[in-house]
């Protein structure tokens, strides 16, 4: 992969900036990608402390412009971007009846708009190269989960666009799949934690007892099958969701 440029979003910290470190250890040169570009420094520091190559830039996914200009300077500067990681995310979760319009929005806006407009923005690049790899981030949340009506309605929507780009781009070598994750211990699950009133070591725990493999997952597991699908090798595997969850179930 050392002639081919990745993009992460959200890869400030968390699953994200596992994703960006793994995909540079495959050989990615890799734009890291969050909403402020200080933010990024540490993503960036670690990929070059290993030998890779990463640029820092700050953009917010949900918008239009920003989006354009981000996409513009990684070709630029970076070169073409035929790797594409879709992995930026919020939480706002509340119950139905205590759900605000502003809960709602927000959550459409950063995975399912930030998804679309990040998307369209590289597929340009990725048809004229005819190779391309988009990776969305839904989760086992789009089953259904209590307090998640806009999480999980974004999470389900971002398996219906990742089965239709791969539809839309596969004959132009471009492949488009999702991972769902379940519970990968992060700063966003440290979050839930705290709204639920909950110490994260016994979130953790509760957690841990429903997961067959027995233990959390790390944002590593989820970075291992982002690297999978950006892989040369996996050029048959397209429109597919797997989930990374420790077990069948969500
Ligand atoms: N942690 C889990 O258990 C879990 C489970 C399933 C799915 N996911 C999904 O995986 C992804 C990463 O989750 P995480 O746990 O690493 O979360 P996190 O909160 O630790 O990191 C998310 C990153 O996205 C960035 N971000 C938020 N809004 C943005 C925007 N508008 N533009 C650019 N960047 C923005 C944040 O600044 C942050 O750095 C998310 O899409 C999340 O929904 C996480």
């Amino acid at each position: 992969m050392s002639d081919k440029t990745a993009i992460v979003t959200g890869a400030a910290r968390g699953i994200g900036a596992a994703t960006a470190k793994r995909l540079a250890e495959d050989g990615f040169t890799v734009a890291v990608i969050d909403l402020d570009e200080q933010q990024c420094a540490e993503t960036v520091s670690a990929i070059q402390a290993g030998g890779g190559k990463a640029l820092a830039i700050g953009a917010d996914v949900s918008d239009s412009e920003q989006v354009t200009a981000a996409v513009d300077r990684v070709a630029a500067e970076l070169g073409a971007p035929l790797a594409l990681v879709n992995n930026a995310g919020v939480l706002r979760d509340n119950m139905l009846f205590k759900m605000s319009d502003s809960d709602w929005d927000t959550v459409m806006q950063v995975h399912l708009r930030g998804a679309f407009l990040m998307s369209r923005a590289v597929q340009q690049h990725m048809v004229e190269a005819k190779w391309g790899r988009i990776v969305n981030l839904s989760s086992t949340s789009a089953l259904g989960n209590r307090g998640q009506a806009n999480y999980s309605t974004a999470k389900a929507g971002l398996q219906g666009l990742t089965k239709t780009l791969a539809i839309e781009l596969g004959k132009f070598g471009v492949t488009a799949n999702a991972i769902a994750p379940g519970f990968i211990a992060t700063d966003m699950t440290k979050a839930t934690a705290e709204r639920v009133g909950m110490s994260f070591e016994d979130f953790s725990k509760a957690a841990v007892s429903q997961i067959p493999v027995g233990r959390p997952g790390a944002p590593e597991d989820i970075a291992n099958t982002a690297s999978f699908f950006c892989d040369e090798r996996s050029g048959f595997v397209n429109g597919q969701v797997i989930y990374v969850a420790g077990g069948p179930k969500a």
